[in-house]
């Protein structure tokens, strides 16, 4: 594996490679580091279904807000690489903010209406930053596919959108969440928890395992399930819950009706969670449908 950390010598390399390949195909896995089996999952996948595959390892200053962890988000360069290296990468693009950002940016790709929901209500701007950067990131790269995975279910409903809206010739591949044994979603996030604060985290995975029983139910509306979701994470002492929400997916709109929460007819339907613990904000969540 390769690692470039100059935007020029990647575009460089990746252009003797499409010289070389003129049917390959490039897979793209878009990373703030810190890797884990989740990012490894798509990385093999990446690996598996194309001829060249790219992960950047960049942590966006752009998508975090003034209190936010920023500067204290996990960073290993050499973790990550070892895990990049093993899961099959063959380019690893790691730039500084310099090189992402040489000037402060005045250029911005927002989404709008998918955005003011869920993590973009807890997160003003939060999107404007991941849309930014990953056009950016799709702009260095030029992949044919790029590989981002569902526990950022919001994540992938607003790069499908702006890459659908602006004609970006890539396929996203949305890929499934990666579990620790005991059902928590795997996250770079998950390091900051205290062991009493990571023994309760499991409340949110059996909430949504709970979720998928009561939405079974004839009759069950989406404000009866939401608050029956907040009552068990409720089980959990150190949990402060930041949103439970119900909507459509990829649309983010409320449910009109009971029938549009019976899976199967039609309509997806996701149960997005943001529950804190202590100063860590941790999301998951379910589609169904
Ligand atoms: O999901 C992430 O890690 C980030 O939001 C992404 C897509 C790499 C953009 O910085």
């Amino acid at each position: 594996m390769l690692t470039y950390t100059s935007i020029r010598e990647l575009r460089e390399r990746l252009r003797e490679w499409r010289e070389a390949n003129p049917k390959g195909k490039v897979g793209f896995v878009p990373t703030m580091g810190f890797l884990h089996e989740g990012h490894a999952s798509l990385i093999e996948r990446s690996r598996g279904e194309n001829g060249l595959t790219v992960v950047s390892v960049f942590v966006n200053p752009l998508q975090f807000g003034p209190n936010e962890d920023f500067e204290r988000y996990p960073r290993d360069p050499e973790r990550d690489a070892a895990i990049c290296g093993r899961a099959g990468a063959d380019l690893l693009f790691a730039p500084d903010v310099r090189e992402m950002y040489p000037k402060k940016t005045i250029t911005k790709v927002l989404v709008e209406q998918l955005t003011d929901r869920l993590c973009g209500a807890s997160r003003p701007g939060h999107f404007d930053g991941v849309g930014t950067v990953v056009s950016k990131l799709f702009h260095i790269v030029q992949p044919d596919r790029a590989y981002f995975g569902l526990k950022d279910a919001q994540q992938v409903a607003v790069i499908e959108r702006m890459a659908e809206d602006l004609n970006l010739p890539v396929e996203i591949v949305p890929c499934p969440t990666v579990r620790e044994p005991d059902g928590l979603a795997l996250s770079s996030r998950n390091v900051y928890l205290t062991a009493e604060q990571r023994e309760q985290a499991v409340v949110l995975n059996e909430a949504l395992g709970k979720a998928e029983e009561w939405l079974a139910e004839p009759g069950i509306d989406a404000a009866g399930l939401r608050e029956r979701i907040v009552a068990y994470i409720g089980r959990a002492p150190l949990a402060v819950i930041d949103y439970v929400e119900v909507l459509t997916y990829p649309d983010l709109q409320p449910p009109d009706s009971v029938a549009a929460l019976h899976i199967g007819r039609g309509s997806r339907i996701i149960v997005a969670l943001a529950v804190k613990f202590g100063g860590t904000r941790l999301i998951d969540n379910r589609i169904f449908g």
